[in-house]
């Protein structure tokens, strides 16, 4: 999706997107959260950070950082970690996770749940990921799985001209972009629609 169809999308999503994918997508950042094995003192990126559904799940021993395209999502974070008094959060950028800010090798986790499907440039969004993270570091997301059911199967495919109204691609698979390289480990599959994911640094995505 183009950079401002993302905004768009979000700005419409931003006052009900918890309603709708709060607690439907929750497992996903609490399984996430279980596979990052944060230590007291790490350095958290997380990536599409969107309204903060995941803020209060990190120790309050580690330091957030989180980024977001949309301005409205953002507002929504900001209010919650004012309200949650979440410490931990370091802070909340507007920023493009195709073309961050931050010098190479600034964190040790980096974190994008629900995000990869909806950014314009998949392949440039996981060499942004690469880059940040410290050599040593590891990268985890979320991600969709295409559905092996033929009849869910076919309604993603239908969907997928939706894409810009919906905020991401239904269709979208990761594996298609890994190139067979080895370079992804499977570490949890939550539902049908998505699991949880760690690259190993140094491997890319292929470009499509
Ligand atoms: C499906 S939401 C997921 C939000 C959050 N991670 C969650 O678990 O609810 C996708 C988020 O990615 C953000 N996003 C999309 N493209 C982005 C980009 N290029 N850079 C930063 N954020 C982006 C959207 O604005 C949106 O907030």
């Amino acid at each position: 999706m183009q950079i401002e169809a993302v905004k768009a999308a979000y700005r419409r999503y931003a006052g009900i997107y918890d309603a709708l994918f709060g607690p439907v997508l929750q497992p996903g950042r609490k399984a996430v959260l279980e596979a990052l094995k944060l230590r007291a003192g790490d350095r958290v990126l997380e990536v599409g950070v969107g309204t903060g559904l995941s803020l209060p799940l990190y120790p309050s021993t580690v330091q957030v950082t989180g980024i977001d395209l949309s301005r409205e999502m953002l507002d929504k974070a900001r209010k919650r970690v004012a309200r949650r008094k979440l410490a931990n959060v370091e802070a909340l950028h507007e920023m493009d996770a195709e073309a961050m800010t931050f010098p190479d090798a600034s964190f040790d986790k980096v974190v994008a749940m629900y995000v990869i499907s909806v950014v314009e440039r998949p392949a440039r969004l996981i060499e942004e990921l690469h880059r940040v993270c410290k050599p040593d570091g590891e990268i985890f997301l979320v991600n969709h799985v295409r559905s092996e059911n033929r009849l869910v199967g076919s309604i993603e495919k239908g969907l997928a001209r939706f894409s810009d109204k919906l905020g991401f691609h239904p269709d979208f698979e990761l594996a298609d972009m890994l190139n067979g390289s080895g370079g992804v480990d499977e570490l949890a599959r939550i539902n049908f629609f998505w699991k949880v994911l760690r690259l190993r640094n140094g491997y890319n995505a292929r470009k499509l």
